[in-house]
């Protein structure tokens, strides 16, 4: 991972290959520490490329040991070759050929996670982005389609199964104890979609009938004794192929899918054709080992691999600066199709929710950049929430602005026009223009100008000419490199709420394009014209949150509360309340800063427990409403000079008048876990459990005892319900009996349970003050730590350093130096892995003044390296500059 450097690639660089590859023949010998590839690639020169232009292909860290072309080794005078690269010149002047490469790698030592690995006995791949030529030298771009054939010879006692991607042709025992497996993939794929398994792993398997009526062969492989826990996967998966084919038209390609858990694995999962590799916390799951957020989550991303079959392998990225053409289009995918599996509003204030969390920051900090970025130094960083979720997002648009039709019409032209291709985010556009006729030349601004849009709003009611005016602004702050920021087209889905909580309905709207109540907004400013309005209603901007914008509206606290009781939008309506109670936290955090007294008004509190009574509205909603904004959300509204300490006590002491306020409610509706039946997943029973941990963690405040969370981890009878009262136990009772001792039953019962444990370290790890430090630094050294394995490092060390403002924050610094110490070390092992976790410290510069000073001094110190990875040396420059 160290080569190249320095190197910046620019997307306006981009040119097609020299080459064309047709077929590609791999032979991989599998040995623990010595792996051979043998690698055979018919090509031809591309028609019209320079014919004396030498063949230049990728790699990284290889061993040369053997080159042939056309079968004869070739001359050294003919090729050049390094760890990172191998040039062959004076190729056949028909520029038809076939080469032979032969590498050798070490899977064991493979600590990067990246290329072909071997950890806990399985050997497996992960090549997007550039893993492939850490196996063998390559067109290592996703621009280069060929139809590959694997071979896979290992030993068959620790190796029984030996998968790749595709369908299976060959098998076969070979004399020495080994056996052979081949495999052919039939569609054209870039390298990054190569996958190869090896190993000895239990596995389910079930049926899918494809809507033209084949049948498909599904297999979820997992480690030994864990099949029982594979079956909420697999039901996930055949929901997502059947709506798939129901909303989209999508049909499955290949007579067999499978699906393989590992436990080492840098990300959540990846789409390899035929034969997707993920992330075993994304699999596995049982009512005893997994919380609902976790079914949720799994559903959510085995949807999201399996999509990528159409968006993303079928057609795929021209270059990797087109990232966002899959990824965001299909995390869109991915959530409608959770929005249509459960709650469609609870799903989309999830979405709000994270989208704040995660990508505002992102776009408001120093690694912002745009949708579809112009430059990189490592791909590998730019696997970011902004290409993901902001993606997401820009896709949602296009629906909101060309209705459901529409955007059904533009992706059907898409696949239609584009399968088998790579191609790029224009492509994807021109799609809709040509399908619908709408010209979104402007709207593609959203993909290159980075940073979230502020949109200012004002209004004026004339009740005479029942008449009201709609002011509304836009502004994008500046972003890295991009200074100066032109108006976006941005879709406003509005709603006007009469004096007896309905809807209003406009006569006529004037003042810029609209489509029924989304307003287009395309200028600087425009006022919006509503025409028949009899009274003066109180208005909900970004119903269902039409736009990835922040709006600042100083609305009357009437007209707030009539919202917060009456908006049919839900996402709105839980806008509001969250907006209502992330204000009176700002306020309190300031009152405690300047050593005043917090105040909460009882406006608030009757909000919050009217909501929660409310039985017409789902519990997931009534639970989304109490889970108030966390020290991390109101941290980010105060944007400057934050000092999480008083943001702790801050919202301590609000809750604490909250939970009072509304104790009884609370009580009845937490002990309302008592009484539900056997556990089912689904997302109303998974609604009613968040329900009555939301209310149980305000009940305890109330009480100010920990005898009632302490009953509830006693009586849980599953995951979710345990979890969610060691949590109230550990972070509102630290340091009590009942708290530790939940927590060492808790180690103690799951003791050989690693994706159990992980839930057990982010529960220490982010107990808030100035002592979590020490028992992070102790947790270490637990028997169930191993820093090589990246779900354990992120849940003790991520979560620590992202998720708990007190803990890491220390004011002393220490927190910071641990961290760094720990980025220094792991750098050396897994760059991705902490590229991805240095990011934690990007929001630094808005920490008050001794903190600021004191966490730059820790970036600066690991900057001071000269010899950290590509990825870090990346990501702490960015957040230095
Ligand atoms: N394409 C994978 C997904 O479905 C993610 C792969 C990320 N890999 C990486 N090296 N950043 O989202
Ligand atoms: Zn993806």
């Amino acid at each position: 991972m160290q080569a190249d450097k320095n190197r910046t690639v620019y997307l306006k660089d981009y040119r097609p290959t020299d080459f064309i590859i047709e077929t590609v023949d791999l032979v991989f010998d599998l040995g623990e520490t010595m792996t051979t590839v043998g690698s055979q690639i018919r090509m031809r020169r591309r028609p019209g490329a320079d014919p004396s232009a030498p063949l230049i292909f990728d790699g990284d860290g290889l061993a040369l040991s053997g080159l042939a072309l056309d079968g004869k080794p070739l001359l050294p005078e003919r090729y050049d070759s390094n760890a990172n690269r191998l040039t062959i010149r004076d190729l056949p002047e028909d520029g038809a050929f076939t080469l032979t490469i032969k590498t050798r790698i070490n899977p064991t030592a493979n600590s990067q996670l990246l290329g072909l690995y071997r950890t806990n006995g399985i050997y497996s791949t992960q090549c997007e982005a550039e893993g492939f030529r850490r196996i063998t030298y390559f067109y290592d771009r996703p621009d280069v389609l060929a139809v590959y054939t694997v071979t896979i010879i290992a030993d068959e006692k620790t190796c029984p199964l030996l998968l790749s991607n595709g369908n299976l042709v060959e098998e076969q025992r070979l004399d020495d104890g080994r056996h052979m497996a081949r495999w052919h993939d039939p569609f054209p794929k870039p390298s990054y979609l190569f996958a190869l398994v090896a190993g000895d792993l239990s596995m389910i398997e079930d049926r899918f009938k494809t809507m033209s009526g084949r049948d498909v062969t599904l297999r979820i492989y997992v480690e030994h004794g864990k099949a029982g826990r594979a079956g909420y996967a697999m039901d996930s998966l055949k929901r997502a192929m059947k709506w798939d084919e129901e909303r989209f038209g999508r049909e499955y390609d290949l007579d067999i899918f499978m699906i393989v858990a590992v436990s080492d694995f840098n990300m959540g999962a990846m789409e390899n054709k035929g034969l997707n590799i993920f992330n075993d916390r994304l699999i596995l799951a049982d009512p005893e080992t997994a919380t609902d957020d976790d079914y949720a989550r799994i559903e959510a991303v085995v949807a999201h691999e399996y999509f990528h079959n159409w968006t993303g392998n079928r057609i795929t990225c021209r270059d990797w600066f087109q990232l966002s053409l899959k990824e965001g289009l299909t995390v869109y995918r991915e959530h409608e199709f959770s929005a249509d599996e459960r709650s469609r509003p609870v799903v989309r204030v999830e979405e709000v929710k994270f989208l704040r969390a995660h990508q505002f920051p992102e776009d408001g900090g120093p690694l912002a950049h745009p949708v579809r970025p112009t430059e990189y130094v490592e791909i590998d960083n730019f696997y970011t929430t902004t290409v993901y979720e902001k993606g997401s997002e820009v896709s949602r648009m296009i629906a909101t602005l060309l209705g459901p039709e529409g955007f059904r019409k533009g992706l059907d032209l898409f696949f239609e026009r584009h399968d088998g291709g790579a191609v790029t985010i224009e492509d994807y556009l021109t799609c809709f223009e040509e399908a619908t006729g709408h010209d979104l030349t402007h709207f593609a601004l959203w993909y290159h100008q980075a940073g979230t849009p502020v949109i200012s709003v004002d209004s004026a009611y004339d009740e005479e000419k029942a008449e009201l005016r709609l002011t509304l602004g836009q502004k994008t702050p500046a972003t890295p490199g991009q200074r100066i920021k032109k108006p976006l087209h941005i879709p406003l889905r509005v709603g006007l709420i009469g004096p007896n909580g309905d809807d209003m309905e406009a006569s006529a709207i004037s003042g810029g394009a609209h489509r029924k109540d989304v307003l287009e907004l395309t200028q600087d400013e425009q006022t919006f014209v509503f025409e028949g309005i009899g009274a003066r209603p109180a208005i909900s901007v970004n119903r269902d949150f039409s736009a990835p914008v922040r709006v600042r509206f100083d609305q009357s606290r009437e007209d707030r509360l009539r919202i917060a009781g009456a908006e049919t939008d839900l996402v709105a309506r839980w806008d509001t309340v969250n907006a209502l109670a992330l204000e009176a936290l700002v306020r309190a955090a300031e009152n405690v800063k300047a050593g005043q007294p917090v105040t909460v008004d009882a406006g608030l509190s009757a909000v919050l427990v009217a909501t929660a009574e409310d039985e017409t509205l789902e519990p997931a909603f009534r639970a989304l409403a109490l889970a108030l904004p966390s020290e991390l959300d109101i941290g980010r509204e105060i944007g400057a000079n934050v000092d999480p300490d008083a943001i702790h006590t801050a919202r301590k002491t609000v809750i604490r008048a909250i939970a009072e306020t509304g104790c009884e409610t609370f009580v009845r509706l937490a002990t309302g876990m008592d009484t539900l039946s056997a556990f089912s997943p689904d997302a109303a029973s998974a609604g009613r459990r968040a329900l009555a941990n939301a209310a149980l963690a305000l009940a305890a405040a109330a009480e100010n005892t920990p005898a009632r969370a302490s009953r509830a981890y006693q009586a849980a009878d599953n995951m979710t319900d345990m979890l969610a009262a060691m949590r109230v136990l550990a972070h509102q009772f630290a340091g009590s009996d009942e708290a530790e001792d939940a927590l060492s039953d808790f180690r103690r019962r799951f003791a050989g349970e690693p994706l159990v444990l992980d839930k057990w370290f982010s529960t220490l790890a982010t107990v808030p003050g100035g002592q979590t430090l020490e028992r992070v630094a102790s947790l270490m050294g637990d028997t169930a730590f191993d820093e090589t394995n990246p779900n354990r490092v992120r849940a003790l060390i991520g979560a620590f350093a992202s998720s708990n403002p007190t803990g890491f924050n220390r004011p002393d610094g220490a927190a910071y130096d641990f961290f760094a110490d720990f980025i220094l070390t792991s750098d050396r092992r897994n760059a991705t892995l902490t590229a991805r976790l240095m990011t934690a410290m990007r929001s630094f510069e808005a920490l008050e003044p001794q903190r600021r000073a004191l966490a730059r001094k820790a970036i600066e110190r690991i900057a001071g390296h000269d010899d950290l990875s590509r990825n870090l040396r990346d990501i702490v420059d960015r957040m230095l500059k």
